[in-house]
């Protein structure tokens, strides 16, 4: 039945009306909050990103209150480390920024999800996620297997300091596996892995790399992150991902991908998580400076629309304003 019959606006004419037929919620719970941290004693702001710096151990404790006291689930980890080397051997060392900023965390706010990004990048003097080769012809690539071992080791290492879920963001074929093996061996047989199953190579990672001072100093993330054109293949990695035993999946980065967000969740049946990168808040930021936008509303419009493609999760540096927003 169509039109007299059927009239849409009928169900739009309240707030209580719109908010009995509304399909989708964007609740606190549902988000992380990304903080970076590092060896320095002061804060450091990040010049794309207003209201995200670079933080202190016991700042970062700081910010992980404040965003459990709003119910925010937890919080993703990136570590800055005071000094990078060619295997980015600060990221598994015990006593490496990113283990000790898991630890106070997990001191502090017990109840708080502790999530550290685990990757090289930001821990390798080139800036790639894994530890380089040379091939015959004198091409440096990132040598899949041999970066393996490494990552596996990282993750037992934030296992150790007390993270509760392991969320690898390399790319590397067989991570999953490794990881999954490396934490059962280690008696972690219980912590989950969420998987950056398909991370597109993005240039909304723009503002992230000048955070974490990990842009590669030659090439590029080709070689091994997604091609933004391909969305059969995204489904592909992240069913490999399941079957080498990953908990969640995660498309990042989110607004540019909405469809293969749509596409996993169907496919996997799978909890999502979607990550709001930094080059997407940063244009917000930078449109509601100008008094282009209204922040608010385009932030909530956002996270609801992550949500409405199948996002169960969303990692969001708007987390601590949305939370607060939606009390
Ligand atoms: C590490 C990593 C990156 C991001 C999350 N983990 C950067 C990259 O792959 O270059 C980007 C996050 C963001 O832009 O907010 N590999």
């Amino acid at each position: 039945m169509s039109f007299p019959a059927t009239r849409m606006r009928r169900l739009r004419a309240t707030p209580a009306l719109r908010g009995l037929v509304r399909e989708t919620t964007v609740e606190a719970g549902d988000l992380l909050l990304p903080l970076f941290v590092h060896t320095e004693s002061e804060r450091a702001p990040i010049d794309a990103m207003p209201g995200v710096d670079r933080l202190p151990v016991a700042e970062a404790v700081a910010e992980a209150r404040e965003a459990h006291a709003l119910g925010i689930s937890g919080v993703v980890l990136f570590g800055i480390p005071a000094t990078k080397d060619a295997e980015g051997s600060q990221a598994w060392a015990a006593d490496g920024v990113i283990q000790e900023a898991i630890s106070a965390i997990k001191a502090a706010v017990p109840n708080l999800l502790v999530i550290p990004d685990l990757c090289l990048c930001e821990y390798t003097d080139h800036g790639h996620c894994g530890i380089l080769q040379s091939t015959a012809d004198g091409v440096t690539t990132v040598d899949n297997d041999a970066s393996l071992p490494l990552l596996a080791r990282t993750a037992v290492a934030q296992a150790q300091a007390g993270a509760d879920v392991i969320a690898p963001s390399d790319m590397m074929d067989g991570r999953v596996g490794a990881i999954r093996r490396a934490l059962d061996d280690a008696g972690f047989a219980d912590t989950p892995i969420m998987s950056y199953s398909s991370k597109f190579a993005s240039a909304f990672y723009g503002p992230f790399r000048e955070a974490a001072d990990s842009t590669p100093s030659n090439g590029d993330r080709r070689g091994y992150q997604m091609d933004p054109a391909n969305g059969d293949e995204a489904v592909r990695e992240s069913l490999l991902d399941v079957d080498e035993g990953a908990d969640i999946l995660m498309v990042k980065p989110a607004l540019p991908y909405l469809d293969v967000i749509w596409r996993i969740k169907e496919a996997s049946q799978v909890p999502v998580c979607a990550y709001n990168v930094s080059g997407e808040y940063a244009m917000v930021k930078a449109a509601a400076a100008a008094g282009h936008i209204d922040e608010r509303a385009v932030v909530l419009e956002t996270l609801t629309a992550i949500r409405r493609a199948g996002a169960d999760i969303v990692i969001t540096y708007h987390a601590k304003d949305a939370a607060s927003w939606l009390q």
